[in-house]
């Protein structure tokens, strides 16, 4: 695993700094309350490698400010330019109509997804291209080009329309990583059909939940998924969901893995026997800008999960000018995003960001240390791949691995590296950079959510130096701010509250079903500006680094410490893997911070490395920042999409036990075992 490579001195000079009020805010005057401390001393900066800017299009910072003026002060100019790059059957009449916390954008226009996606390339040379290689976890390969995938999509429509399927119904789509679930959405979206993707990794209630809520008309699955080497089992799982969801009429299912599975007669259909011989003539839907897209459900930290609802236009028009800019993508990239379709990134940046603009978009069924932990490295090198996109949480598992698995392959083809789902710590940021990366490639950390529908801060690689552990700055067109409780802007490096000050085209709509609930979650906290819920500070540069769910901040000695800062020094001690901080009332200081470690490889846990931990964070941070406790496990409760379910944790640390809804929880023996008080 490489080593923090901080000159010790800068890092003594900068804890020194951490813990002096100028770096808190508290010199503001500002009450410590409204506010959030940032312990955070990371310095070092990279400028976009030469080679990388030349050919870039955007590749300078000032070109960058351009953009972001025009997009002020002219929005007609700047959405007109971008949007005309995209097919509109009808051009809209108004760009934005904002009566705040509701955007409707180009209104009056009418395009569609699947037409921009798809036959807007087939006119070209761009028609034989693969649009989508597919590697199966067992070792196969598909491709489908522009033309196939077109096709695909094509009849798979007329298959949604020969079971009544119209512009006016929701499809759920409960699959794994199989071309067969793009080509699902794209289907959806060619008939007007809102899509709602549930994770393949769901249980049963889960999906039955979904489902209701969504009020889906045509569930589609498959058999089963390969999942590190054993079939998960979703058409038992929809069998089961089945049960109780009365507005499913129809349950397609693919064939992936030929398991012998319960086909209720009337209700199921064999997606293949569907398939042979429907017309393979599809008109796409001339469907108004705002005509929903797809709604995708978000776990809230309580309640049930809000089914965030997406449009048409706004999204067409945000994937694919983010995936050109962010990814500086090109006709020769090979791009490899490897979050699962079940998320938002996988909507995004899976599907129709990579399409939109023509790309080759590489999709893996399975997961990532099978057979072995190289699975990744052995992909890039055999495919060629030129953009690589993963999560924090991919990173640090590959460190943990150690180097040796990428070692073993030829990872030259890289080009250009990028990051989402959480904060990302400089240790693994500098681990990317140079293990994967080989100092070469620029990497894009880009902040986003389920809610904001693409990415909204984030590098432009030619153009944007980068900071180990920022998402830099906010893409021309998006308004952020960091404020406090009182709604004004904060000084540099003050930490407050990220908020969004301006409509952007992908905003989510409302919450499916629930305005109110829209109103209260996003936009109750600032009049007119949409809350992100997250922490963050922006620096000297206007950079922003991202603290976290201000949910995850906690408060010690009248201190706001976002958790983030601290897990990221834990993280950078060369025997910790993985580390997740939380708070547990205390009679004497209010709350007590915990440390739940996982370890690396090489390491033994011991109560001297514990004192070794403890007194680590208090040489990087300040003693403010000392875990009062550190517990070793070998697994953290996570989420299916890796993030650390630190709700959890703050349960067990202040009661022992977990009363919450765990259904999002990938690993129940990693909660078991933290419960019982085992220690690895
Ligand atoms: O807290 C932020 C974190 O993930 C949240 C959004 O989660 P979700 O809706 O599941 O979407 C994930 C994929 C876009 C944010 O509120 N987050 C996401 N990206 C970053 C991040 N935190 C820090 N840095 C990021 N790059």
């Amino acid at each position: 695993m490489a080593k923090k490579n901080r000159p010790a001195e800068s890092a003594a000079a900068a804890s020194a700094e951490a813990a002096s009020p100028a770096h808190t805010g508290a010199a503001n005057g500002h009450d410590h309350n409204t506010t959030i401390t940032s312990v955070s001393t990371e310095h070092r900066k990279f400028a976009p490698p030469e080679s990388f800017a030349e050919t870039a299009r955007i590749s300078s910072l000032k070109e960058y400010r351009r953009l972001h003026r025009l997009a002020d002060e002219d929005p007609e100019k700047f959405w007109g330019k971008i949007a005309g790059e995209l097919h509109w059957f009808k051009p809209w009449k108004k760009l934005l109509s904002w009566k705040a916390p509701f955007a409707r954008w180009f209104v009056g226009a009418k395009t569609n997804m699947s037409y921009n996606c798809l036959d807007r390339h087939l006119d070209g040379w761009r028609r034989t291209k693969a649009a989508i290689i597919w590697e199966g976890e067992p070792g196969e390969v598909r491709t489908l080009t522009y033309a196939q995938l077109h096709h695909e999509v094509c009849k798979f429509s007329n298959v949604l329309r020969s079971l009544g399927v119209t512009k006016e119904d929701t499809v759920a789509i409960y699959m794994g990583m199989v071309p067969e679930a793009a080509i699902a959405m794209l289907a959806c979206t060619r008939i007007g059909a809102a899509h709602n993707v549930i994770f393949g990794g769901f249980s049963a209630e889960a999906l039955r939940e979904r489902i209701n809520d969504s009020r889906a008309k045509v569930l589609v699955t498959q058999d089963a998924a390969f999942r590190r080497g054993t079939e998960v089992a979703l058409k038992d799982a929809a069998d089961r969901a089945l049960t109780g969801t009365p507005t499913i009429e129809h349950c397609i299912v693919y064939r992936r893995s030929g398991s012998q599975i319960a086909m209720q007669a009337g209700r199921d259909h064999w997606w293949h026997e569907m398939m042979a011989g429907i017309s393979a003539k599809s008109k796409a839907e001339q469907l108004d800008s705002e005509h929903p897209l797809y709604v995708l459900y978000t776990s809230g930290s309580t309640g049930k999960p809000k089914g965030i609802f997406h449009t048409l236009g706004g999204n067409l028009v945000w994937s694919y000018y983010t995936t050109r800019m962010v990814f500086d993508m090109r006709d020769e990239d090979t791009y490899w995003c490897t979050a699962d379709i079940g998320w938002v990134t996988g909507h995004a940046y899976v599907v129709y960001g990579p399409l939109l603009n023509g790309a080759t978009s590489l999709m893996y069924e399975g997961a990532p240390n099978w057979p072995e932990a190289d699975r990744f490295w052995d992909m890039v090198e055999r495919h060629g791949v030129t953009i690589f996109y993963t999560a924090p949480t991919a990173i640090r598992a590959f460190m943990r691995w150690g180097e040796g698995f990428p070692r073993r392959h030829d990872l030259s083809s890289l080009r250009l590296l990028g990051t989402v789902g959480e904060p990302i710590n400089p240790e693994a940021w500098m681990w990317y950079r140079s293990t994967i990366g080989g100092d070469r490639c620029p990497i894009v950390d880009t902040w986003w959510q389920t809610e904001t529908g693409g990415i909204m801060i984030a590098p432009l690689p030619g153009a944007t130096p980068t900071k180990p552990g920022s998402a830099t700055l906010p893409l021309p067109g998006i308004d952020v701010d960091v404020v406090r409780k009182d709604g004004t802007s904060c000084a540099p490096n003050e930490g407050g509250y990220l908020v969004i000050k301006s409509p952007w085209p992908s905003m989510l709509r409302t919450i499916h079903g629930d305005d109110q609930r829209f109103k209260e979650t996003y936009w109750s906290h600032y009049k007119g500006w949409y809350f992100t819920g997250d922490g963050a500070r922006r620096d000297e540069d206007g950079y922003l680094w991202i603290m976290g769910r201000v949910d995850d901040v906690v408060n010690v000695a009248g201190h706001r410490l976002g958790t983030a800062e601290i897990e990221s020094s834990l993280v950078a001690h060369k025997m910790v893997a993985e580390a997740a901080v939380v708070a547990r009332p205390d009679e004497m200081k209010g709350n007590a911070l915990v440390a739940f470690v996982s370890l690396a490889a090489n390491a033994t846990a011991s109560p001297a490395l514990k004192e070794e931990l403890r007194e680590h964070v208090a040489r990087e941070i300040g003693a403010i920042a000392k875990p009062e406790e550190i517990r070793f496990s070998d697994a953290l409760p996570k989420t299916r999409s890796g993030k650390i379910m630190r709700r959890l944790l703050r349960e067990i640390a202040s009661t022992g036990q977990v009363s919450g809804d765990v259904t999002t929880l990938e690993d129940f023996s990693s909660l078991e075992k933290l419960r019982a008080g085992e220690e690895e």
